[in-house]
């Protein structure tokens, strides 16, 4: 694993401490200082800050999940079955998810242990593109485009959106890309023209595409390039 991928890893640092700790060369792994981030740690290599040895933290776990209709993402819920009800893993209960669906909602959701990588990829700052099918009750005319690209005024946030990309695919049914994850975002901005949205499915998240595979219901492992790509 990268050193800075180690240290970050631990409750008591975040990006930013690590950069000054590798920048202070106040790391070492095995005796010798290194302010490398690319470091290669192995499994017994001795990573010390100052004089203080290293324990490594938990391994970080990352997963692609397809969300079924029908399921809560939330960790535990008392009525319906929950998102982390579908993984077949140890210590369910360090996971999280990042970035919220939905009840109905289907599609692409990245589950994982490591809360600096799924902050990033959520935060509205960051900026990540969310990719999503959408179907509506009502047709869907040329005039939103102009206005899912100028944006929307949200008062309860008392934000304006950032500019969303939509495209037509059919009478009722269009591809919308949003950098945003705000509260039931899209049902919002379609509910501006009074359109109920019927189905949503999230295809992408930050470039990484829902496996054409994977069934509802059914998930994987990310690859590391893959992790490295969104982290
Ligand atoms: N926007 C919504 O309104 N709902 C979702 O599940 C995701 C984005």
């Amino acid at each position: 694993m990268r050193l800075d991928r180690f240290l970050s890893n631990l409750p008591r640092f975040n990006r930013k401490d690590v950069r000054l700790a590798l920048a202070g060369r106040r790391v070492t792994v095995d005796g010798q200082v290194t302010s490398d981030p690319h470091h290669d740690v192995r499994e017994f290599s001795c990573v010390q800050f100052d004089d203080e040895v290293l324990q490594p933290g938990k391994p970080a776990r990352y997963f692609m999940l397809h969300k079924p209709a029908g399921c809560v993402s939330a960790t535990v819920d008392p009525q319906h079955p929950t998102v982390l009800d579908l993984l077949h893993e140890p210590d369910k209960h360090d996971l999280h998810i990042a970035g919220r669906l939905d009840f109905n909602t289907t599609g692409l959701m990245l589950i994982t242990n490591d809360g600096q990588w799924s902050r990033r990829l959520t935060l509205p700052q960051t900026k990540l593109p969310k990719v999503y099918q959408v179907e509506t009750e009502q047709l869907i005319d040329e005039r939103y485009i102009e206005k899912f690209a100028a944006g929307f005024y949200f008062a309860f946030e008392d934000i304006t959106t950032q500019p969303a990309r939509l495209t037509l695919l059919g009478p009722r049914s269009a591809r919308l890309e949003i950098v945003e994850g705000r509260y039931h975002q899209v049902k919002r901005m379609f509910g501006h023209f009074d359109n109920k949205v019927l189905r949503l499915h999230r295809e992408s998240m930050a470039g990484l595409t829902l496996d054409p595979g994977l069934e509802p219901g059914q998930y994987r492992t990310l690859h590391p390039a893959e992790i490295v790509a969104l982290g």
